[in-house]
């Protein structure tokens, strides 16, 4: 069975990347290569309850799992099959299914609640903010962590790179997310309630001074990714199967011998006011 035929069973109405053995792979090389840039200030006290909110297969869970040995975590997802998994991890907190817009938690009963890549794939962020900062305890924190497609470029970018990249964020939009929410999560943190919102934008560069940016980064997470939205773009009439092919091969080089690529995640904490 090759690459297309898989992703195709895999692919899930209203969620752009699917849930293949290709995205549990990226989504863990995606946390590996990025846990410094985006996790060198996440970690939870001990005693604390976190609840993290769209965990998927666990990469992140295990990431916030080992920086707060002493925190108990409860994590959601709606897809069963990642949670079997996150399971097969053994990573030590609690794994529920449930929607992060109607989980069955009291108010206030976290302490903190994490949220990484989750927002960009919700038809409604503002709602689900809202509902997950009546989880928190008045003073709990909600740490979210979202990229932006906007914020990228690369060298060399041919207009079929580019046709692929943005084919990959009109597909987003067209099952309810979006793939921009990073320049956004200011404003929908404070518009949900949150106090003492701050954002930080973490930027990752690759060139090939940095081999370990260019495979974990380019190679292993943002072509992948790319090439996981290709038979919901072409179902959708987004782009032609072979320019598309064609675009995905010049993104590669982009993380190759004298390519560049250059990408900013945000990374925003917000304070429940109670
Ligand atoms: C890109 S993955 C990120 C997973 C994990 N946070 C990580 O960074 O590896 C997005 C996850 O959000 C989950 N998700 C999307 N909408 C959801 C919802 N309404 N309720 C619960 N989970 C949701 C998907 O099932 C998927 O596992």
């Amino acid at each position: 069975m090759d690459r297309h035929t898989r992703s195709r069973m895999s692919s899930t109405p209203g969620y752009v990347h699917g849930y293949s053995a290709e995205e549990e792979r990226r989504l863990s090389d995606q946390a590996g290569a990025l846990a410094a840039l985006l996790h060198q200030d996440t970690w939870f006290p001990p005693g604390s309850l976190v609840l993290e909110a769209g965990c998927g297969t666990g990469a992140q869970t295990a990431l916030v799992t080992a920086a707060s040995p002493g925190a108990r975590l409860i994590s959601v997802d709606r897809s069963a099959p990642s949670l079997r998994a996150a399971r097969a991890r053994a990573l030590g907190g609690e794994l529920l299914c449930g929607d992060i817009n109607t989980l069955p938690f009291r108010d206030g009963s976290f302490d903190h609640i994490f949220v990484c890549f989750v927002l960009e794939h919700l038809s409604d962020p503002p709602g689900a903010l809202v509902h997950l900062r009546r989880l928190l305890r008045p003073g709990g924190t909600c740490t979210v962590i979202e990229g932006d497609h906007g914020s990228c470029y690369y060298h060399p970018e041919t207009p079929e790179a580019a046709h692929a990249w943005w084919a990959l964020v009109r597909a987003q939009a067209a099952v309810g997310g979006d793939a921009l929410v990073g320049r956004r999560l200011y404003p929908l943190l404070a518009g949900a309630g949150f106090e003492e919102v701050t954002v930080s934008p973490r930027m990752v560069y690759a060139d090939e001074s940095r081999p370990g940016v260019q495979d974990g980064f380019v190679q292993r997470t943002i072509v992948p990714m790319v090439e996981g939205a290709r038979e919901r773009a072409v179902r959708l009439g987004l782009v032609d199967p072979d320019a598309f092919d064609r675009g995905v091969a010049d993104l590669r080089r982009t993380g190759g011998p004298g390519g560049t690529f250059c990408y900013t995640f945000f990374r925003a904490t917000g304070v429940n006011p109670g």
